[in-house]
């Protein structure tokens, strides 16, 4: 019997590829707007969006055409020449989001790195911190990213097993615990906290309303850093501009990453005042590509396109419609719905003989809609924000008869 052409590529893969990802056995080929299509020509809701890089939808024609101009233009001067797009895009960020200085990357792991950078040597150099005794506080089931130190800070085994030995320095506490982070942060060698405002990739998970605002508090008041890592949720995914905004309160350190490249192209960066990024100087930190002029011209238009499309409030809106019609899913086994904006996620409970999150994820794709669950038993919904109300009820509509037919 002839393979089908998703066979043969996912076989390509399999036989060529290293087997760090586990798929849902679909090869994608074209994607517009909210939807993909496979290589056998079948039309798909993005419900997963790249894991958030992909807020203004999928080839989004104002970031395309940014792309499009800049890569005839000039792609790549690195650092060691000035290049016309980086300060236009340095001040529209900024000023955005009202923050004196940014620092560009190109992932959001590399995000993290340079503001654990920064928040160390601001340790030592403001804080007063003694040489090599800087500490940096993370939240239990925080995730990072992939490098050696972003899993020094990691709980879970599938991250650190077998990749030893790992960053010093690094403390846990757990996550939307207000008392454990008061006294971790009592230690003069705190240099910073790092924390999601919601833990994407921990299965959604949003702490209590006073969290976010409890840790400003305690970071001012014990002069320690906060670093928000909102390259998940910042850029509108959450129903404000960064999520942080829903306490309104600003961390000392912003991380954004995925949708600042408009599914388009890796770009990251790092947010800050001047007494934060003054601390480096020329030659200690930097990467080739960070700063690019096609990642500056990509992530302005990217940044535009949120700004006037209005794409926060639209998150904010079809959010509530959308977790109201995921309560309303009345079969046993979804345990939990949770989220904010176009960040959401329901709990599976096994079901017919040990099948999970995974199977339901199967079952959501053959009828014509695309998420990847997490850790087991949570499945994350997490569509382009330019869904429309129309488009969001369909979808919600396949969630629900889905999951009523897989318990049958
Ligand atoms: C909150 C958070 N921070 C950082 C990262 C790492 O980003 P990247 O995969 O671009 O390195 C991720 C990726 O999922 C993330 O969810």
């Amino acid at each position: 019997m002839s393979m089908s052409k998703s066979q043969e590529y996912i076989s390509l893969e399999d036989q060529y590829g290293a087997h760090n990802y586990h798929p849902l056995p679909v090869v994608l080929s074209k994607g517009e707007g909210v939807f993909v299509w496979d290589v056998e020509g079948n039309r798909y809701f993005d419900f997963l969006s790249a894991y958030s890089a992909v807020n203004q939808g999928h080839c989004h024609p104002k970031i395309i055409q940014a792309l499009h101009n800049q890569s005839q233009r000039i792609t790549l001067t690195s650092r060691a020449f000035h290049n016309d797009q980086l300060g236009p895009f340095e001040k529209y960020i900024t000023e955005l989001l009202g923050f004196d200085r940014v620092l560009p990357m190109n992932t959001g792991v590399e995000g993290g790195e340079t503001a654990i950078k920064l928040a160390r040597k601001w340790g030592y150099t403001v804080k007063g911190i003694p040489a090599n005794q800087a500490k940096i506080v993370f939240a239990s089931g925080n995730f990072w990213g992939r490098t050696i130190a972003a899993i020094s800070s990691s709980q879970d085994p599938d991250s650190y097993g077998d990749f030893g030995p790992f960053v010093p320095g690094f403390e846990v506490v757990p996550y939307n615990d207000l008392e454990a982070l008061d006294k971790a942060l009592q230690d003069g060698h705190v240099a910073a906290f790092m924390v999601e405002p919601i833990q994407g990739e921990a299965g959604v998970i949003v702490p209590n309303e006073d969290y976010v605002a409890g840790v400003r508090a305690l970071c001012s008041k014990y002069n320690v850093l906060w670093i928000a890592d909102e390259v998940q949720t910042g850029l509108g995914r959450t129903g404000k501009m960064l999520c942080c905004d829903h306490a309104g309160v600003k961390p000392d350190i912003l991380i954004l990453g995925k949708a600042l490249g408009g599914g388009v192209f890796p770009v990251s960066a790092v947010l800050t005042h001047h007494e934060v990024m003054n601390v480096l100087h020329p030659g200690q930190h930097g990467s080739t590509f960070g700063g690019n002029p096609l990642a500056c011209a990509v992530a302005m238009a990217a940044l535009k396109v949120l700004v006037d499309e209005n794409l926060a409030e639209n998150a904010e809106k079809l959010g509530k419609v959308f977790r109201s019609r995921l309560q309303m899913i009345n079969v046993s086994i979804v345990s939990g719905v949770r989220g904010k904006g176009l960040l959401n996620a329901i709990d599976i409970v096994p079901f017919g003989n040990g099948k999970t999150a995974y199977d339901v994820c199967l079952a959501l794709k053959a009828n014509g809609l695309l998420a990847k669950q997490t850790h087991t038993h949570t499945i994350r919904f997490a569509p382009p924000l330019t869904i429309t109300r129309e488009q969001i009820e369909t979808a919600a509509d396949i969630i629900a008869h889905t999951i009523d037919a897989v318990t049958r």
